[in-house]
């Protein structure tokens, strides 16, 4: 199939595109390269030393053999995202580029507006792209666990049947997102459904969960391959942040009573979730609905983990709850549903030890990259207003923000 990935120099992006070309598929990048001016705007930088986007398909030319096409823009752009998609002709659109921090969103005015204006503007611009030119093509659409929230009833997958006034009906499930950014999920979600209904697309919204690791069997082969592994407070996920805290010395940061429970996922599944995905099509006009996640934990659980995976490796590790910069519950109910991919063949990889080590052993591999500036929450929930390090403009600012 050809497939184009969108963000795919992102870290989720960059490792599918290599999985989906190792198998077999013609993979086809499109991706702007705001995620690395963000870096230079959050003064950071991956923990790992990662390449730009061209030596990067250059060195999988070399050790594969197979060639990943590059299109540098933005989905913003209409006249550059048309073009793209009506020159290649895709079978599938892997969507993931877009702004993916929570707390990025909740800097200030101008981060929340550039979430919005950029995810929810950008996939519009993809449903329009695909409606006019590739009307077959199947859009598979990176969402989060984080659109539903935290509700005290089981999460389903997508819909829910309610009983109303004895009348019955299936329904999409409630939404409580947490963030500016997980809002811009959201809506991207409803536009979704709405161009399935009226336009008869295709497509598969994928909740995923919270993302660890770096390593995937293709970005093993050669050290130019390497995947981005974010670590400092605004983009670093939990359990990579535990891991280069403990690499350092530096205690677990786990906010507030560490109740907080979340659907996690390998690198490797999700890559492997993907390609299922793009090889097993939705229906058209068809918005189908997946939680893409493997494994339940709160974040203390992660958090007595780290501090038993790092004395098996010989180092001492402690833990300290600090002050939540975020506003969500910290004790909860928490069962959501996760059939769906396992069904289409999905053999997860499971935090046992062997993975936590792993991680760990990266996190000390690079421990002289780490800056323990960086380390610690800036953004508050409750603030709306930039402070300390973080920059007060996004990265790509635009007139209107
Ligand atoms: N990482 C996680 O734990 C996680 C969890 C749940 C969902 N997701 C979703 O998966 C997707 C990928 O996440 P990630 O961690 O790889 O993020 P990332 O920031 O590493 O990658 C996103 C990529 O998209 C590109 N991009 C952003 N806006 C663009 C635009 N307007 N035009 C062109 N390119 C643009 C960026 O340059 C970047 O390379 C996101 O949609 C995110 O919401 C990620």
């Amino acid at each position: 199939m050809k497939v184009l990935v969108l963000g795919g120099d992102g870290y989720c992006g960059w490792p599918t595109s290599l999985h989906l070309s190792d198998a077999g598929h013609e993979v086809v990048i499109v991706d702007n390269c705001v995620r690395r001016q963000i870096d230079h705007e959050l003064a950071t930088q991956s923990l790992t030393p990662i390449t730009d986007m061209k030596q990067r398909v250059k060195a999988w030319q070399e050790v594969s053999g197979q060639t990943i096409a590059v299109e540098f823009g933005d989905l913003l752009d209409w006249e550059f995202i048309s073009d793209v998609v009506r020159r290649h002709q895709p079978d599938a659109i892997v969507h993931f580029a877009e702004q993916r921090a929570a707390p990025y969103s909740m800097i200030d005015r101008r981060h929340a507006v550039y979430t919005q204006h950029n995810n929810v503007v950008g996939n519009l611009n993809v449903l329009f792209a695909i409606q006019e030119f590739v009307p077959e093509c199947h859009l598979v659409k990176l969402g989060t666990m984080g659109e539903y929230g935290q509700p005290n009833i089981d999460i389903e997958e997508g819909y829910i049947e309610i009983e109303h006034n004895g009348r019955k009906d299936v329904l999409p499930y409630p939404k409580q997102p947490g963030s500016w950014y997980h809002l811009s999920k959201v809506h991207d979600s409803h536009n979704i459904a709405f161009a399935c209904r009226i336009w008869g697309m295709r497509a598969t919204d994928l909740n995923q969960g919270v993302v660890y690791g770096t390593v995937t069997p293709q970005t093993e082969r050669d050290p130019r391959l390497i995947n981005r592994f974010d670590y400092e407070e605004v983009f670093g996920t939990v359990l990579n942040r535990f891991c280069i805290q403990a690499a350092i010395g530096h205690p677990l940061t786990v906010y507030g009573k560490g109740g907080q429970i979340r659907g996690f996922l390998d690198i490797r599944d999700t890559v492997r979730c993907i390609e299922l995905a793009v090889e097993n099509p939705a229906e058209f006009g068809e918005f189908r609905v997946f939680n893409q996640f493997t494994e339940e934990f709160s974040v203390n659980q992660l958090a007595e983990m780290v501090v038993e995976a790092a004395g098996k490796l010989g180092f001492e590790a402690r833990i300290d709850n600090i002050p939540n910069p975020r506003v969500e519950k910290e004790e909860h109910y928490y069962n959501a549903k996760r059939t769906k991919l396992l069904d289409l063949g999905l053999q997860p990889h499971y935090l046992g030890d062997s993975l936590l080590d792993s991680l760990l052993n990266i996190a000390l591999e690079y421990r002289d990259r780490i800056d323990p500036d960086v380390v610690m929450p800036s953004v508050d929930w409750r603030e709306g207003r930039a402070k300390q390090r973080v920059h007060k403009a996004p990265a790509q600012p635009s007139a209107s923000l």
